[in-house]
């Protein structure tokens, strides 16, 4: 990431940063070539023709938590696929120096392994290097053997795991997607990810629906 990328200053973006493009082109190619006609390709399209128009930069300051020392192993491993996996990582890769690594808000130092052992960071989204509330892109990691409390939240959402690690949504037992695998959670199911001897890392994507936070005089 260059040092010219708009992450703390409340520009409206004319053009999305190449780094944060280049991510989300890769993200879009990824999933495009994983995903069959149905419910999860609907809610892609959905996400990448509202990503046409860039909203305006973030202003999160950059922030790394204990469990970022594990992002290179993990971004090793999926870069060590190829194809379009390893793009994908290696997008991801070159905006980690702005990302803002944040705990889950309910995490607690009491929480054991969980407290430092896991982290977001908002890609897109209210928090995110590019600030908008319609489409929400962010990333998690976890240490090995941390497992990621069930939770759930109204937008259907996608995830495509970017390492091995086990899965469980709705009623489902743990099931294992493999890197590159697709999850589809369908709204407000429940779901939950676990580590295995290897770091969890997976990127999200939700679509909200809510208006862009962006000025309506904006370019698009
Ligand atoms: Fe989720």
């Amino acid at each position: 990431m260059t040092a010219a990328m708009p992450v703390c200053s409340h520009l409206v973006m004319t053009m999305r940063p190449p780094e944060l493009q280049h991510l989300t082109d890769r993200l879009e190619v990824a999933l495009d070539a994983r995903l069959e006609t149905g419910p999860a390709r609907d809610l892609a399209s959905v996400v990448f023709a509202a990503l046409r128009r860039p909203a305006t930069a973030g202003d999160s300051m950059p922030q790394r938590l204990p469990v970022c020392d594990q992002f290179d192993r993990a971004l090793d491993r999926v870069c060590s696929q190829g194809g379009s996996l390893a793009e994908l990582g290696l997008a991801l890769k070159s905006v980690d120096p702005v990302l803002s690594w944040e705990r889950r808000p309910t995490a607690t130092p009491g929480d054991g392994g969980f407290y430092d052992g896991h982290a977001n960071a908002t890609i897109v989204g209210p928090q995110g290097i590019e600030r908008r509330d319609d489409v929400w892109i962010g990333v998690s990691l976890m240490a090995p053997h941390v497992t990621y409390p069930e939770h759930h939240h109204p937008p259907a959402e996608i995830y495509i795991a970017l390492s091995p690690g086990a899965w469980r949504h709705g009623g489902s037992d743990w099931f294992t997607p493999g890197i590159g695998g697709l999850i589809y959670n369908v709204a407000d199911t429940p779901h939950a990810m676990r580590a295995g001897p290897e770091p969890l890392l997976a990127i999200w994507c939700l679509w909200t629906g809510k208006s862009q936070v962006w000025p309506r005089t904006a370019p698009p």
